[in-house]
């Protein structure tokens, strides 16, 4: 694991989490990439060194971090085209933010093209030393992170050019896994001693698909959904869409031995077949041969309109839907091999959409991609909704797309599979489902942080192919904020021509 001030080397090697070999995008040279551990209220410090040299990938990069909210720090977004040029190779970026009083459980990737896809993904989580009081927090370990991810047996470039519907050769959990016809590689085990009680950090770090994530013989009592503290739930099956976080306590309250633990991957209603996508719980004792034991049954099923944040804020504004100061309908769309919001399909800006700020333009009819992005005003309450218009949003080309907002958590007021709203108290998150067919889900947030953050289908060829928007958040502000914050680094990895500098 690296601490919270280090260097995160980015190189090209031959990996196979699976049993197949591939050349590979890895950071810290593994896959995925090395934990970065920080607490709570301290400075993280990341120099992004950028050695890759194998030209059948993506070769430019970026990384964001997934969850943080960069407040003052929107430069350090790492959204190549929208916060930043992309770091050439040779070249490196220190992106250096604090996460203030945020805590839990968030990952970084490129945000570069489809190179996370490539490999360029790893957790990172905020310790707390003092996490909220109350027996569901007394763990006896809290070190456990479980990565769910889909893998590739081709690159993203080549995968991104043939369509928006691809679909992974292998689950890894934890980076190992199996394909299809495929040696009997190694699996993750995570290993438990018998009546002790565990958080387990659960990642979705994949590119498409998404995992219902069971574990066989127990239950797992939700106390964390993406960076948010929400009241303990017991469930025995939890989904995980990409880019969303789940902290579980699991008490290892089961006879010595091994269960399986498994994320079925789900994608356009494509079934991977069984047993390929586990990794094994291990109690000390046991042999370490694979498990033996049976799936279900399953009772205990997720709810999402039923998380509850811990603190219960309620939802800012008019508890109407429709009565924000602001109430924007984003209506998916696809056509062709391309995704749309409201008919416009995101194209990467020539020029990041920081630096075109910066340079003056502050109003969305100034500000490229044109249609794509929207401006809105400080310190309002903003409502986004997803109608479903029709058979093909929402659902059925590609879906459930799992929605990620950057630079802040949503209150999730209306989740999908559920007719009614919730103003009291819904669980804040920052990547939601849009659900089936049929949903409507619907998010507000405050704008409190000024700058342009992307907004998007986390799931990478969606993104690819045009699914995402610029949220603008008061161009004016960030204007005047960026400009005295972000460092000469970040100016001398763009083209000459874009920053005058020469
Ligand atoms: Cu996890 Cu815009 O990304």
């Amino acid at each position: 694991a690296l601490g919270s001030s280090a260097q995160l080397s980015l190189t090209n090697g031959i990996v196979s989490p699976d049993g197949f070999s591939r050349s590979a995008v890895l950071a810290g040279g593994s896959f995925p990439g090395p934990l970065i551990q920080a607490q709570k209220g301290g400075e993280i410090s990341i120099n992004v060194v950028n050695q890759l040299v194998d030209e059948s990938m993506p070769i430019d990069t970026s990384i964001h971090w997934h969850g943080i909210f960069q407040h003052e720090t929107n430069w350090a977004d790492g959204t190549a085209y929208i916060t930043q040029c992309p770091i050439p190779a040779n070249e490196s970026l220190v992106y250096q933010f604090n996460p203030g009083n945020q805590t839990g459980t968030y990952w970084y990737h490129s945000h570069y093209s489809t190179q996370y896809c490539d490999g360029l993904r790893g957790p990172l989580v905020i310790y707390d030393p003092n996490d909220p009081l109350g027996s569901m927090y007394d763990v006896d370990d809290e070190t456990t992170v479980i990565t769910l991810a889909d893998w590739y047996h081709d690159s993203s470039i080549e995968l991104g050019e043939i369509s928006t519907l691809v679909t992974p050769n292998s689950t890894v959990i934890n980076g190992l896994g199996r394909y299809s016809g495929g040696p009997s590689s190694p699996l993750a085990v995570i290993n438990v001693q018998q009546g002790k009680r565990y958080r387990f950090r659960i990642i979705g770090l994949s590119c498409a698909s998404w995992f219902n994530f069971t574990i066989d013989g127990h239950e797992m009592t939700i106390i964390e959904v993406d960076g948010i503290e929400s009241e303990p739930m017991v469930v025995d099956s939890l989904p995980v869409f990409p880019g969303q976080r789940y902290s579980v306590v699991v008490t290892a309250n089961q006879t010595v031995g091994n269960y399986w633990i498994r994320a079925s991957a789900d994608l356009l209603n494509r079934t991977f077949e069984g047993g390929l996508n586990s990794a094994i719980l291990r109690y000390e004792g046991a042999d370490s041969g694979d498990p033996t034991t049976e799936e279900g049954p399953y009772d205990l099923e997720f709810n999402e309109s039923l998380l509850v944040t811990l603190d219960g804020a309620a939802v800012p504004g008019t508890p109407e839907v429709g009565k924000a100061d602001v109430n924007l309908n984003l209506i998916p769309g696809h056509i062709g091999e391309l995704f749309n919001i409201n008919n416009v399909s995101f194209v990467d800006p020539a020029v990041p959409i920081l630096l075109q700020i910066l340079s003056g333009a502050t109003h969305a009819s100034q500000l490229l991609p044109n249609g794509s992005v929207y401006e809105l005003p400080p310190n309002k309450v903003i409502e986004l909704s997803f109608p479903a218009t029709d058979g093909l949003v929402n659902g059925a080309v590609g879906g459930p797309h799992p929605m990620h907002l950057h630079g802040h958590n949503f209150w999730v007021i209306r989740s999908a599979g559920n007719s009614s709203y919730n103003f009291d108290n819904p669980i804040m998150r920052d990547t939601v489902s849009l659900g089936t067919q049929g949903d409507n889900v619907t998010v507000r947030f405050v704008t409190d942080n000024p700058g342009p953050w992307f907004f998007h289908c986390h799931i990478d060829w969606h993104l690819h192919h045009g699914f995402a928007v610029v949220m603008a958040e008061s161009p004016s502000d960030a204007a005047t904020e960026q400009s005295q914050v972000v460092p000469q680094d970040w100016r001398s990895i763009c083209p000459a021509n874009l920053t005058g500098s020469g």
